[in-house]
């Protein structure tokens, strides 16, 4: 068994908002209970000045535990990259403990909040991924997070390349991550790797009333435990390590349904209507109980793309519901979708599931949300809903997409998340950026499609859809290329049991 006491964001500096009590209380707990390793994930200081980072080392002196800071983008202001070498040590690494390694990494950029691990050294963070790959038990620590926060307000700043790093961790069986940054505590698993998100040790600046905190980590060869340990309270989150195999029989078909995004009609040649046409006739052999278009019908919202889409969409001989994309508003989308589609935040119900739409679109921007009026109407509904399993579907991403800047994700992606998962809803379908990619979530499978007629896509495979098989037992998420038809398998899981 391995125990890492998990802190961060101390922002220890002389008086502001740092609490110095605080920060000996928690200080006090590592030092009486048997941890191997004590990890801060950055914004040690809060200003990153020669003070506050001398401050800072008299105020660790008492920990007496083998400890690994890593930077954050509080500690980068005014070039205190510089001098948190210094006095604190490297910013990126490797620790090598008895069967197991961590790996720290440098996720800020001087002077900015947002954080990035540039090119080269998301090629070095490889190589160490490769070199190590035969670990047992591998953890990766930086500063911001990979996978959005709730309470983090509008302010997102996860890393530019999160879903990168994401894929990358997933590749090579990363086991635990380990960041900080949004001052709240929060635990998932994607597919089945932890993520530790620390809240914050020692600052004044908590959110949504909570108080100070840090993590306590317990992984054994059989799971991974996280404990957020607040100063008054804690909770436990418990995640199985061993991935499961799925050798299991899939039991009968239950439902299909095919998801599709980014039609883009119009007569510019970024509409391709031959793949489109090749799509829908696949789509037809294929038999779906329902068609989920999750938006970027139309190249703009104009009244001859609309034209063109009322031409198109009647060649889907299946029932088909839409949500909103940004480019289905914008000039005078916003009065033309209702009309092509039937109406806003679209639903379908067979006495298997239940769908349940959200419009996350807003006029002339790339960035989403579904708003907390939004989100309350949501969470009523799936919890009224009798069916065993319920699905959401929406335009914006809600984790990060490898190849993809973050920007396209909600603005409330961290709310929007944990209200999902917490509501252990089955699927939830995304069509944005253009990348076609399935992960879960805790309990729930996140399904994004790829473009299916757009000119502009980022995978080799070309233009795609998705296709979701619901068995008794498994569910099974392909992607289908519009052109061509093969397939290619995003991800088999496990049903939830009810
Ligand atoms: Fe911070
Ligand atoms: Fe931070």
């Amino acid at each position: 068994m391995m125990r890492i006491a998990h802190i961060s964001d101390s922002h220890i500096t002389p008086g502001a908002e740092f609490q110095k009590e605080v920060f000996y209380q928690i200080v006090r707990e590592i030092n009486s209970e048997p941890f191997d390793l004590v990890v801060h994930t950055g914004d040690i200081t809060d200003t990153g000045l020669r003070e506050a980072y001398e401050y800072s080392q008299k105020m660790i002196e008492p920990i007496k535990k083998p400890m690994i800071i890593i930077p954050g983008n509080h500690d980068s202001r005014n070039v205190g990259y510089e001098l948190f070498e210094e006095y604190l040590g490297d910013l990126n690494g490797v620790y090598k403990g008895e069967d197991y390694i961590l790996i720290y990494v440098d996720s800020s950029i001087s002077d900015r909040n947002e954080g990035r691990v540039g090119s080269s050294k998301f090629e070095w963070l490889k190589s160490q991924l490769v070199k190590y790959s035969s670990k047992k038990l591998k953890i990766v620590a930086v500063h911001h997070h990979l996978v959005p926060i709730p309470k983090a307000g509008t302010e997102r700043n996860v890393l530019f390349n999160a879903g990168d790093l994401m894929d990358l961790f997933q590749r090579y069986d990363v086991d635990l991550v380990l960041s900080g940054h949004r001052h709240y505590p929060n635990v998932v698993s994607v597919d089945g790797m932890v993520i530790s998100n620390a809240g914050c040790m020692s600052c004044r600046k908590v959110r949504a009333g909570d108080v100070c905190s840090y993590n306590q980590i317990e992984v054994t060869p059989e799971d991974i435990t996280v404990t957020i340990k607040r100063l008054q309270s804690s909770r436990e989150y418990k995640s199985p390590r061993l991935k499961s195999e799925i050798f299991i029989s899939e039991g009968k078909k239950l439902a299909r349904i095919v998801q599709i995004a980014g039609t883009f009609f119009s007569d510019h040649k970024i509409f391709e209507r031959r793949k489109y046409e090749n799509a829908v006739k696949k789509i037809n052999s294929l038999s779906p109980d329902l068609v989920m278009h999750c938006g970027d019908i139309v190249e703009k919202g104009i009244p001859h793309n609309y034209d063109l889409a009322h031409k198109y969409l009647e060649a889907i001989e299946v029932p088909t519901v839409y949500t909103p994309g940004p480019r289905d508003i914008n000039y005078i989308g916003y009065e033309l979708f209702p009309r092509l589609t039937g109406g806003w935040d679209q639903g379908f119900e067979t006495p298997l599931f239940r769908v349940h739409g959200v419009n996350s679109s807003q006029y002339d921007s790339d960035v989403g949300a579904v708003g907390r009026f939004g989100l309350r109407n949501l969470e009523n509904v799936i919890k009224e809903q009798d069916q065993e399993m319920s699905i959401v579907f929406l335009h914006h991403n809600v984790v990060p997409l490898p190849h993809i800047r973050e920007k396209g994700l909600l603005e409330d992606a961290g709310d929007v998340l944990k209200s999902l998962c917490d509501l252990k809803v089955d699927l939830v379908l995304t069509g944005h950026s253009s990348y076609p990619y399935a992960t879960k979530v805790d309990k729930t499978i996140i399904s994004n499609t790829n473009a299916v007629s757009c000119q502009y896509v980022r995978s080799l495979y070309g233009n795609s859809f998705n296709v979701i098989d619901i068995y008794e037992k498994l569910i099974n998420i392909s992607e289908i290329n519009s052109l061509w038809g093969s397939k290619r398998i995003l991800g088999i899981w496990r049903r939830n049991s009810r």
